[in-house]
């Protein structure tokens, strides 16, 4: 029997929002209704839901940077799973992104479900490691401080060299945000990189992280200085797993290695010398 023509495709709604927290609850990602509701603010077209007649049974969301797309919340509830939902919303995601004129869309995805996006046509692009843990204080020798809203332009700026497109629409509220925090280094007039952690109550979400890659002292300084001010916190990154000074340092200051994940591609990427880490799974 052919599943997929059983089930149809809307953008999420507000009504849909308790099933999309229920079901991401599932995979413990950590995520509320207010999360979907910045998602779909950012991507007002772009964040779907599957029924099957009347019942939610799967989603997945997006976000566009001009002609970089990033693909998130893959997810279909289990008992549903096996019968191309996923693939049918997969394919939605795309063909939405395309119609935008997104030429390259980016994943993060659990190790095991490399082949289930491969054969959507992602490719393999590298490693990454989630990492948790509590935030302790260590010290710190100075060379960075906390970023200025007259920064914004040049964090910017920086970001976009690193990620290939411009992300002012997902960094600009954040670093807005009286509760999240941003740390830069500059020389001169140059910025030499910056991080940006996004706190909730007692947790943090630590990235992006951007630096030159010729700065690694630098990015180990901009993130002993964040995790001081995060002190107490629980905190996750997402680091390349190729990192292996900054990753020592992390495992040194006390945060475990969680798990895996392969960052895939659909389209050409041109990876960019940058000391990287990422703003979350769902939206880069
Ligand atoms: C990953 C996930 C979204 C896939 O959803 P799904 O609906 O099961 O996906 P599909 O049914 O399209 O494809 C899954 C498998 O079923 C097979 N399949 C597809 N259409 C089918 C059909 N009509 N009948 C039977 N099997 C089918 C696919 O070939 C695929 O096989 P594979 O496992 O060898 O790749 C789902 O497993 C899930 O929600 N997992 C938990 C959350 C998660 O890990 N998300 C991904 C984050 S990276």
């Amino acid at each position: 029997m052919d599943w997929q023509i059983m089930f149809h495709i809307n953008k999420i709604s507000l009504d849909d929002l308790k099933f999309t927290v229920n079901l991401t609850n599932t995979m413990k990602w950590d995520l509320v209704e207010e999360d979907f509701e910045y998602m779909m603010k950012l991507e007002p077209n772009g964040c779907f839901i599957t029924f099957d007649d009347e019942k939610r049974i799967g989603i997945a969301t997006t976000i566009s940077f001009d002609n970089l797309g990033w693909l998130g919340n893959v997810i279909v509830s289990e008992n549903y799973r096996g019968r191309g939902v996923g693939s049918l919303l997969v394919r939605h995601a795309l063909e939405y992104l395309v119609n935008k004129h997104v030429e390259t869309i980016g994943l993060y995805a659990y190790i095991p479900k490399v082949p289930f996006y491969k054969k959507l046509g992602f490719e393999y692009d590298s490693e990454f490691i989630y990492l948790k843990g509590t935030a302790v204080s260590m010290p710190i020798k100075g060379c960075t401080r906390e970023a200025v809203e007259e920064d914004l332009g040049k964090i910017i700026d920086l970001d976009r060299l690193c990620f290939g497109a411009s992300r002012r629409k997902l960094l600009k509220p954040i670093f807005l945000d009286t509760e999240n925090l941003c740390q830069i280094a500059i020389d001169d007039s140059k910025v030499l990189g910056f991080i940006i952690a996004k706190r909730y109550a007692g947790v943090a979400e630590v990235g992006p992280l951007v630096c030159q890659e010729e700065c690694k002292d630098i990015a180990v300084e901009l993130l002993k200085n964040i995790l001081n001010q995060l002190k107490g916190y629980k905190v996750s990154m997402c680091i390349p797993k190729k990192e292996t000074v900054i990753l020592k340092k992390l495992v040194k200051w006390g945060l475990r290695e969680s798990f895996p994940l392969a960052r895939m591609f659909y389209g050409e990427y041109f990876g960019k010398n940058y000391i990287y880490m990422a703003e979350s799974l769902e939206k880069n």
